[in-house]
């Protein structure tokens, strides 16, 4: 029988077979190269004999598709989703006759595959302690990765090769509230450059109802082991009734670095919307009651005290510096509306902040229709509504999902009932209850049971220490955003110096990959006078960057009102799109720099930015993609030639000018810099 299969173009292709007892095993090619060599794939059960010897091919069926979809939002309004599809059947010689199918998936930008337990007599349920997909390498390539945290993924990006990968190392971590990395395993994506200048990324598409998986890593052989992320409380990885699915295991593949970026592979893993229309969420940028918080100008609490009830009352200790004030809020709302940002998010102005880190017990602590003595949401919500701007829900559930559970529908009314559109949500801390983590089965379930009653509210959600993004948007297209790396505010209160100016150069191509990020971009004060010992560790040009760089269809200007008044870069924030007509990469090499190029849906209006490490660099561009015959007014902002990150971050040089597909410029971007260029169609 032949089991192997090619993508579209024969680029890829992936070889399956079964060793002399019976174990199955796949190989990848790319140009006829092994990339992934021998690699075995097996599951061990509770209760059960692990399936992994004597296994037989029963069938082997072929298809494929050619398609285009739409997205609702997005980097690109049309996807191609083109493959060449293997659907291999698998029975166990025992008397038991175990099946296993494996669904392979060929695509010219990378592969991806999945197990599919079939209803079958040995078993109605299945408990995984292991699933054990290998991924064998065929070089000690250069990795960028970060470990297999079974409770965050907010950790700085390590380049080395996978011989010298070393997740224990960083174990302990004083920036963060929950983290639990318990072997020498990476977080995907994990992407890799091997020597001949091949881009690998390893993920996982449409996380659904299973664990989340980590790769162990073994630095002798070079191979990555699926690893799961568990359970202590029940002690195995996934229980799922018979007949299910995994997630796709993936590897998108790249001769150049950009491709990386260009790869849909993951939202085409995925199924298609089952939303339907969604309108009533409308991509957008926003400001917040947040940044204050975070630079210790304000507070998230109000200063109450909570009784044997455990209800909160106000006994006249309120500190008065409380951040989400009625007052506040429209300060806010006034500056937002005047300089076309269309949301406000509004962190603190519910009750229990007082209590919401650092305590063992925090169930209860947190209800999300309570607002403090100062803050009035209706009179909030309203006042936004005649401003055209869109109040975001804020929702901390300090890592008690059961007790945010049981007030989802009560919540989520709220919204619906005021009209609110979209919410943050976050999960800071342990797990309530002990022995669960963030990225496990248990987890994955209750992010996803959120979504879902989102939808049903019109809601779109913007989830902090999230799971990981598998392409679930497409599915649910109200899975706006998410974080589930190191955003921005680490650069207002770590205690390691802030993101380094390397970090986003990576995160382009290893966490962008999975979909998009709420970086929070946008900080104009660079220097973050109330925090002595901290600073944004890029340029304000780069910052501007940042919203064409970071894809997100909410994308923050997280810098207090006061910081943008009066600056003329600012307006680069009020001009830029939030939703692409399409997306080109120009240029770029994992954690070096990166040039994006994207035109906005309805306006043909083109904006780009460019993003370098700590290394200075001139980036040569070339406008040829704009359409011929057509003039645009542009504005270009760059960094001014004395610009550094550390020692002149705000120096910026900011110029009008026309410009044709026959254009051509020069731009130096500074250590840790960048720059931004919005082209406007002149109609
Ligand atoms: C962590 C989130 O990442 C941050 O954005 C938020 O302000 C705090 N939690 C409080 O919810
Ligand atoms: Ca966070």
């Amino acid at each position: 029988m032949n089991t192997e299969i090619s993508s579209p173009n024969g680029i890829n292709k992936i070889e399956f077979g079964l060793s002399k007892n019976g174990s199955p095993f796949y190989l990848v090619k790319h140009k006829g190269n092994t990339i992934i060599d021998t690699s075995f794939m097996s599951f061990d059960f509770r209760n059960l004999p692990s399936l992994k010897y004597n296994l037989e091919i029963t069938d082997v069926r072929l298809n494929s598709l050619d398609e285009n979809w739409e997205m609702p939002w997005g980097e690109q309004r049309i996807v191609k989703n083109n493959y060449h599809e293997m659907l291999v059947s698998l029975r166990e010689n025992s008397p038991k006759a175990r099946k296993v199918n494996i669904r392979f998936k060929a695509y010219d930008d990378g592969i991806g595959f999945r197990y599919e337990f079939p209803k079958q007599r040995a078993t109605d349920t299945l408990i995984i302690t292991d699933e054990n997909t290998e991924f064998k390498l065929t070089g000690d390539h250069m990795c960028w990765w970060i470990p297999g945290d079974w409770d965050i993924y907010e950790h700085l990006y390590n380049s080395t090769k996978i011989s010298e990968i070393d997740a224990l190392a960083l174990k302990e971590h004083v920036n963060l509230a929950q983290t639990f990395i318990p072997e020498n395993a990476v977080n995907t994506p994990i992407t890799m450059r091997t020597e001949n200048g091949l881009h690998l990324s390893f993920h996982e598409a449409n996380l659904t109802d299973y664990a989340g998986m980590t790769l162990k890593v073994d630095t002798k052989t070079l191979k990555f082991t699926s690893e799961l992320v568990g359970s202590d409380r029940t002690g195995y990885k996934v229980k799922r009734a018979l007949p299910f699915t995994t997630p796709w295991r993936t590897i998108q593949i790249a001769d150049k670095a950009t491709e990386l970026i260009d790869s849909k592979l993951i939202v085409n893993l995925n199924e298609p919307n089952k939303l339907g229309d969604i309108s009533w969420f409308k991509p957008m940028k926003y400001m917040g009651i947040w940044w204050e918080m975070h630079i210790d100008v304000a507070s998230w609490d109000y200063g109450m005290e909570q009784n044997e009830n455990g209800k909160w009352v106000d006994t006249g200790k309120a500190h008065g510096r409380h951040g989400a004030t009625t007052e506040n809020a429209k300060k806010y709302i006034d500056f937002a509306s005047e300089n076309n940002i269309k949301g406000l998010l509004i962190e603190g102005w519910n009750t229990g902040w007082e209590r919401w880190t650092g305590f063992a017990d925090r169930e209860g602590i947190f209800d999300f229709v309570t607002p403090y003595p100062d803050y009035d949401l209706e009179e909030v919500v309203n006042y936004a509504k005649e401003k055209g701007v869109d109040i975001i829900m804020h929702h901390e559930t300090s890592a008690a999902p059961r007790t945010y559970e049981k007030q989802l529908d009560t919540a989520y009314k709220l919204m619906h009932d005021l009209g609110i559109h979209a919410v943050k949500t976050g999960y800071v801390g342990k797990i309530i209850p002990k022995g669960e983590y963030h990225h496990g089965q248990w987890m994955v379930n209750h992010y996803r049971k959120v979504l879902e009653t989102a939808a049903k509210y019109e809601v779109a959600v913007d989830a902090h220490e999230p799971i990981k993004a598998t392409g679930i948007r497409r599915t649910y297209p109200n899975a706006v955003s998410r974080e589930g790396l190191r955003g921005q505010e680490f650069n207002a209160w770590s205690q390691d110096g802030g993101n380094p100016p390397e970090h986003l150069p990576i995160v382009a191509f290893t966490r962008m990959l999975a979909g998009p990020i709420d970086f929070t971009p946008g900080v104009f004060d660079i220097s973050l006078p109330t925090k002595e010992n901290n600073q944004v560790n890029t340029t304000l040009a780069q910052q501007l960057a940042l919203y064409v760089i970071i894809y997100s269809p909410i994308q923050m200007a997280c810098d207090l009102p006061d910081n943008y008044e009066g600056q003329p870069a600012f307006q680069f924030v009020k001009d830029v799109g939030v939703d692409w007509e399409q997306t080109q990469v120009l240029n770029g090499e994992v954690g070096d720099y990166v040039t994006i190029e994207r035109e906005e849906k309805n306006t043909e209006n083109w904006f780009i930015g460019g993003i370098t490490d700590e290394n200075s660099r001139e980036i040569n561009l070339d406008f040829g993609f704009l359409t011929d015959g057509k003039t645009y007014d542009a504005i270009i902002y760059r960094d001014a030639k004395d610009a550094n990150f550390k020692t002149n971050p705000t120096a910026i040089d900011i110029e009008k000018m026309e410009i044709t597909n026959s254009t051509k410029l020069n731009i130096v971007l500074a250590e840790g810099g960048g720059f931004a260029i919005s082209l406007t169609l002149r109609k």
